[in-house]
């Protein structure tokens, strides 16, 4: 069993724990990710590593189906049964230059690792992080403190540049010049986003989030089409070239257990 240290709900349906597990702290790098289980019937649900404190591991992630909702009752001082990890391949962290990293949503959870990663190796690093309102803006104090300069965009205007995060990628690049881009959000986000660096061939990378089950590339349950191959973002991921992914056929994957996912949870919570 592995103890929640913390938990704390940030947003509407988003919240952060903090879990006691040496064997994933003492090996993680920015841009991988855990599996964990809440108890041993459980599903296993993939969630990335969003910070490192000793030998706590910081996840964020919202309340969307049936496991996620249970992950978010266990109070601080309670546990879970699994936790496997770190898992997947690190992100590509060298001297570029001038990084961006583009969170949207709860996907701006990875964002603080990764930049502190990229900073620590000499680069300049540009955080834009995009949310639906404010309330939903996540983890901006932490990443001021990590990047040379943040940029914020909200559907409703609420705080910040009133739009998308891809309108403020748009002028960055057009106001300086840019060698390596990440994106990571909800995955149309990703798409819309990445075409944004597409025709300036900005290296850019983008964090794949399949539906998972083992995580250590034995189901083929995470397949997904890079470059017209197939790859399992478990283990050959989860960062892909932006450019290069398929998706729609991600997309069209990740619905595939929706209408359980809704009975699930609909049984769940009776
Ligand atoms: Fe099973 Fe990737 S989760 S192969």
């Amino acid at each position: 069993m592995y103890i929640i240290e913390k938990s704390l709900k940030l947003s509407e349906n988003v919240y952060e724990i903090w879990v006691n597990a040496p064997h994933v702290t003492r090996n993680a790098k920015a841009g991988q990710f855990v599996i964990i289980r809440t108890d041993e019937n459980g599903e296993r649900i993939p969630l990335t590593i969003s910070k490192i404190s000793g030998d706590l591991v910081r996840i964020i992630f919202m309340a969307v189906g049936k496991t996620t909702h249970a992950l978010a009752a266990v109070p601080a001082g309670g546990a879970i049964s699994d936790i496997a990890g770190p898992l997947g391949c690190p992100s590509e962290v060298k001297k570029f230059g001038t990084c961006v990293l583009v969170g949207g949503g709860v996907g701006i959870a990875s964002t603080p690792v990764i930049a502190q990663a990229l900073k620590e190796a000499g680069n300049r690093v540009i955080g834009i992080l995009g949310a639906r309102n404010a309330d939903f803006l996540i983890l901006e104090d932490e990443m001021a403190e990590i990047c040379d300069k943040l940029l914020i965009a909200t559907d409703d205007g609420s705080k910040g540049h009133h739009g998308f995060a891809a309108d403020l990628l748009k002028q960055v690049i057009a106001e300086e010049k840019v060698d390596a881009v990440w994106i990571i959000g909800p995955t149309i986000m990703m798409k819309v986003t990445s075409n944004v660096t597409r025709e300036p061939k900005i290296k850019t990378f983008v964090s794949l989030n399949p539906i998972m089950v083992d995580g250590t590339g034995m189901c083929g349950s995470c397949r997904c089409v890079v470059d017209g191959k197939t790859k399992f973002a478990c283990v050959d991921g989860p960062e892909f070239d932006a450019h290069q992914v398929d998706f729609d056929n991600l997309m069209q994957r990740q619905r595939y257990y929706m209408e359980h996912e809704k009975e699930a949870l609909a049984q769940w919570k009776e």
